[in-house]
């Protein structure tokens, strides 16, 4: 299988170069794609050394299937011309997420909806992911009424800028920056830009994206999206009201049954998730589970993925994987 990797010298790109490897998944050939400042530079993918092309080499070489991270404008640009050659695009960037004739897919969640004749596939928003795989479970048995989420968001989650502004700040050197804000000993409200009804564009995907993913509107959201000075790894305070009663014992062996999360929760031995052990897991972790005690059938809980994997790389290659588990590429 031919794979074209789009964005293959960013963080997430890099990420996925490495994800494809440990899942073993059957690439014959590897095709990197950069912007024109990269092509000719090399990346190494099991092993080997593979030049970077641009987006127009890329369709000419026909590969099956191109994973897209590559910022919502090259998105917009290039997915189409990628899909129009025949090629399946999964695309991390928001650009085609709330498109209505698009699938927005977490595999384990909604992954059964996809058909043959997507082309163009949108991977969620990392907060989104960590959460939904969560939150899905929970709904199926519970009914979920409102959700209320903090995010804690790492600086990966903005890309190689950013972490370059962290640790530049953190050695008192000056650079180039990706927040308004000193961002190393900080805590940033904000994610992504202001909209007209106070929220910021983060904010509202986590709302409008779980509605999609969950596949019903009726599931209320309100979000608080931060950036705080982790290098990796997001995490999320939730607290979820249901429909229906629920016992935490009940809530517990749901979630320790639920393929892709682990249960972190034992608060006598300090133990809960934090970003520092999620780094390079591909599982969500969630923890601090507690009923919220002034309100009936509500839960609170904290929840922590690795950005990169679970809410990049590792949720397209998943996507590519059933995919090819269908024979549709
Ligand atoms: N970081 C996360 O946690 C995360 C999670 C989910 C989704 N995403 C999304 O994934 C995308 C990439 O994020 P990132 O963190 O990996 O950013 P990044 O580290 O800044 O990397 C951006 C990549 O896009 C490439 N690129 C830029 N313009 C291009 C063009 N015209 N044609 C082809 N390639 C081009 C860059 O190539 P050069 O090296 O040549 O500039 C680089 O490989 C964004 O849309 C982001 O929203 C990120």
């Amino acid at each position: 299988m031919k794979v074209a990797v789009v964005g293959a010298t960013g963080l997430v790109g890099s990420k996925m170069l490495q994800v494809l490897t440990e899942r073993n998944f059957p690439v014959t050939e590897l095709i990197p794609v950069a912007s024109e400042k990269s092509v000719g530079k090399e990346v190494t993918f099991k092993g080997k050394p593979y030049k970077v092309v641009n987006a127009d080499t890329a369709i000419s070489m026909k590969p099956d299937v191109a994973l897209f991270s590559a910022g919502g404008s090259t998105s917009l640009e290039w997915a189409p011309k990628f899909a129009a050659a025949g090629i399946t695009v999964i695309d991390n960037s928001s650009a085609w997420r709330m498109d209505p004739t698009k699938k927005l897919v977490v595999p384990e969640v909604n992954g059964k909806t996809l058909t043959p004749e997507d082309k163009i596939i949108a991977n969620p928003n990392c907060s989104t992911i960590q959460m939904v795989l969560v939150l899905n479970p929970l709904h199926e048995k519970y009914k979920i009424k409102r959700v209320v989420v903090s995010t804690y968001q790492s600086v990966t989650g903005t890309g190689v800028k950013a972490v370059d502004q962290l640790m530049n700040e953190r050695k008192g050197v000056e650079g180039e920056k990706a927040y308004a804000h000193q961002i190393d000993l900080n805590v940033i409200p904000q994610i992504d830009v202001f909209l007209e009804n106070g929220y910021t564009k983060e904010e509202m995907k986590m709302v409008k994206e779980t509605n999609k993913i969950m596949g019903d509107d009726s599931i209320r959201v309100t979000a608080t999206t931060v950036r705080i000075p982790v290098i990796g790894g997001h995490s999320e305070s939730v607290n979820v009201a249901f429909d229906k009663e629920f016992e935490l014992a009940d809530v517990r062996s749901v979630l320790e049954k639920t393929a892709g999360v682990i249960v972190v929760d034992d608060p006598s031995k300090q133990q809960y998730p934090m970003p520092k052990d999620a780094h390079d897991k591909d599982e969500v972790f969630v923890g601090r589970l507690r009923r919220d005690e002034t309100q009936e059938k509500t839960l609170n809980m904290w929840i922590v993925a690795d950005n990169l994997r679970k809410g990049a790389a590792t949720n397209a290659v998943q996507i590519a994987e059933y995919l090819h588990s269908q024979k549709w590429i």
